[in-house]
C-alpha cells in the first residue's frame, strides 16, 4: 500500500457488559471524566496531530445495546458515524456492520474495540507504520503475556510466520499453551476486509462470526498479513467488570498526571490527586495533595490549588489564583490573583481579580428551583463566613464584614462596606446595602 493511504477506523462498541450488571452499555462509563469509547475516539483523533500526522478520514462506531449511550457518550466528538449491528453475531458481523459506512473508502482500516480504553496513539502509529512497510493486507497487534488467559491465540509456523489467531475456546490443549496473544487492535486494507468479511462462518465453539477468521483466509488468498509483537499492557487491558474499570482509571490518571507535570506542573502527590481528562493546567501552578478536579477546568499558569479542593466542571482559576483547603468550586470564574483558601463553596460565580474571599464563604446559589449567578467585581473582600445568595453583585472593592449575610437582588455598591443579617451598609446612613 501507498506509504499515505488514507485511514478509517472502526470502533467495535455494540456489546452490553452483562458483568458490569447495568442496562447501561460498559463503554459509556467513565474513565477520569470520559466514557470508555471517547477515550479510544480521542486515541485516533490524535494521530491527526503532532508533527508526522496521518489523517483520518472517518471514524464509524458500531452499535447496538443502549446505542443511545454511547451516541450520547461520543456526541460531543465530531465526526463519528455510528453503523449498527442489530444483533449481535461477532466481531466480524460487527465490523460487517461498518462496512456500509466505508463506502467509497479505499486505504487502511483500523479496527479498534470500544473496552479498551487505555490505547494510545503512539500504538496506533507503530501498528499502521508496520503495516505500510510490510505492505500487509493485514496486520494484527499482538503481545506475549504470562499466559494466554481467554486471549486469542497467535498461531506461527516453524519459521515463525503468522498462519491463524485460535480462540482460546476453539484452541487445541498445546494452542491454549502459546503466549502470544491478539489484543483485538488490527489495521486492514479495506479491499481486503471487504473481500474476506463474506467468507467468515460461524463454525467454532460460540457459533459467532470471529473477525479473527479475517486473516488466515487473506493469508490463504496469498496476501501478506503479520502478527505485531508490540502491543502494551494498557493495549490489552479490556474492561469487562467493576474492579476492571477502577484498574483503567487509576493508571489513565497516572498518564494524565505524567503528562502534566512534563508540560510544568507540580503535583506533589500524584497518590492521591485527582485530574480528569482534558483539563488545562499552565505551567508553573502547583497542585497539592488530595484535590480532585474534575472536566471542562482550565487552571492558569502560577495558581495553587489544594490541598483537599474540589473543582467541579466549568471552573476557570485567571493565572496567580489560588485555592485552598476545602473549597469547592463549579462553574465559576476566578480572576487573576484571587484567593479562596479555606472551608468556601463557589457556584455559578463570576469572581474578578485581586479578591479575597474569606473562609467559610458561601454562594447560595440555588433557590430550590433554579441556579443564580453571583459576581464578585475587582478587588473585593469577602469576610469570613459570608452568604451570598445570589442573584447578587458585590461591586468594585467593596467589603463584606465577617458572618454577613448579603441577600438575593441587594447588590453591595463598589467601594461600599456591608455587614449583618440581613447585610447592610455601614456607610451609608441607616442605607441598605
Ligand atoms: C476478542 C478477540 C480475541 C482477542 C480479544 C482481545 C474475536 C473473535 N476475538 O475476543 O482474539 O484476544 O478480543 O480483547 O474477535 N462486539 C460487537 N459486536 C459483536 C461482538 C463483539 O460490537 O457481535 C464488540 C464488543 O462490544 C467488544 C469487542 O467487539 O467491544 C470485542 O468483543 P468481545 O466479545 O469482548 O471479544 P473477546 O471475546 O474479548
Ligand atoms: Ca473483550
Amino acid at each position: 500500500m501507498a506509504l499515505n493511504a488514507p485511514v478509517a477506523a472502526v470502533i467495535l462498541a455494540a456489546g452490553l457488559g452483562k458483568r458490569m450488571k447495568s442496562s447501561k452499555p460498559k463503554v459509556a462509563f467513565e474513565i477520569c471524566g470520559r466514557p470508555m469509547v471517547r477515550h479510544v475516539v480521542e486515541a485516533v483523533r490524535a494521530l491527526a496531530s503532532g508533527d508526522d500526522c496521518i489523517a483520518i478520514d472517518r471514524i464509524v462506531a458500531v452499535v447496538g445495546h443502549g446505542r443511545e449511550h454511547v451516541e450520547k457518550a461520543l456526541a460531543p466528538v465530531a465526526g463519528v458515524a455510528f453503523a449498527l449491528q442489530a444483533e449481535q453475531r461477532g466481531t466480524a458481523d460487527a465490523v460487517a456492520s461498518a462496512i456500509p459506512a466505508l463506502a467509497g473508502f479505499e486505504g487502511t482500516v483500523l479496527v479498534l474495540c470500544g473496552d479498551v480504553p487505555l490505547v494510545a496513539a503512539s500504538t496506533l502509529r507503530t501498528l499502521l507504520d508496520a503495516h505500510r512497510a510490510g505492505g500487509n493486507a493485514a496486520t494484527i497487534l499482538s503481545v506475549v503475556l504470562p499466559s494466554g488467559a481467554a486471549y486469542g491465540r497467535i498461531v506461527r509456523d516453524a519459521s515463525g510466520r503468522f498462519v491463524a489467531i485460535r480462540e482460546a475456546k476453539d484452541a487445541t490443549a498445546s494452542e491454549r499453551g502459546i503466549c502470544e496473544i491478539n489484543t483485538g487492535l488490527y489495521a486492514f486494507e479495506a479491499s481486503a476486509l471487504r473481500s474476506a468479511l463474506p467468507r467468515v462462518g460461524r463454525s467454532n465453539a460460540q457459533g459467532e462470526y470471529y473477525l479473527t477468521d479475517v486473516p488466515a483466509l487473506l493469508l490463504a488468498d496469498g496476501l501478506r498479513v503479520e502478527a505485531l509483537p508490540r502491543g502494551t499492557d494498557d493495549d490489552v487491558l479490556g474492561v469487562n467488570q467493576f474492579s476492571e474499570l477502577a484498574e483503567a482509571a487509576t493508571r489513565m490518571r497516572h498518564r494524565i498526571l505524567r503528562d502534566l507535570m512534563a508540560s510544568g506542573v507540580q503535583v506533589t502527590d500524584p497518590a492521591t490527586t485527582f485530574i480528569d481528562a482534558g483539563v488545562k493546567i499552565g505551567a508553573g501552578t502547583k497542585i497539592l495533595p488530595c484535590t480532585v478536579i474534575e472536566k471542562d477546568v482550565e487552571i492558569g499558569s502560577g495558581c495553587e490549588v489544594g490541598p483537599f479542593s474540589h473543582l467541579r466542571p466549568g471552573t476557570v482559576m485567571a493565572d496567580g489564583a489560588e485555592v485552598g483547603n476545602f473549597v469547592e468550586t463549579k462553574k465559576t470564574r476566578i480572576g487573576a490573583r484571587t484567593k479562596a483558601k479555606h472551608l468556601t463553596y463557589l457556584g455559578d460565580a463570576e469572581i474578578g481579580a485581586d479578591v479575597n474571599i474569606g473562609c467559610g464563604t458561601i454562594t447560595a446559589n440555588y433557590d430550590g428551583k433554579n441556579k443564580h449567578v453571583t459576581t464578585i467585581e475587582d478587588r473585593v473582600h469577602i469576610g469570613s463566613g459570608t452568604v451570598l445568595v445570589a442573584p447578587v453583585r458585590v461591586g468594585l472593592g467593596a467589603t463584606t464584614g465577617a458572618g454577613a449575610i448579603v441577600t438575593a437582588n441587594r447588590d453591595v455598591a463598589a467601594g461600599d462596606v456591608v455587614a449583618g443579617v440581613p447585610a447592610r451598609s455601614l456607610r451609608r446612613k441607616g442605607g441598605h446595602s
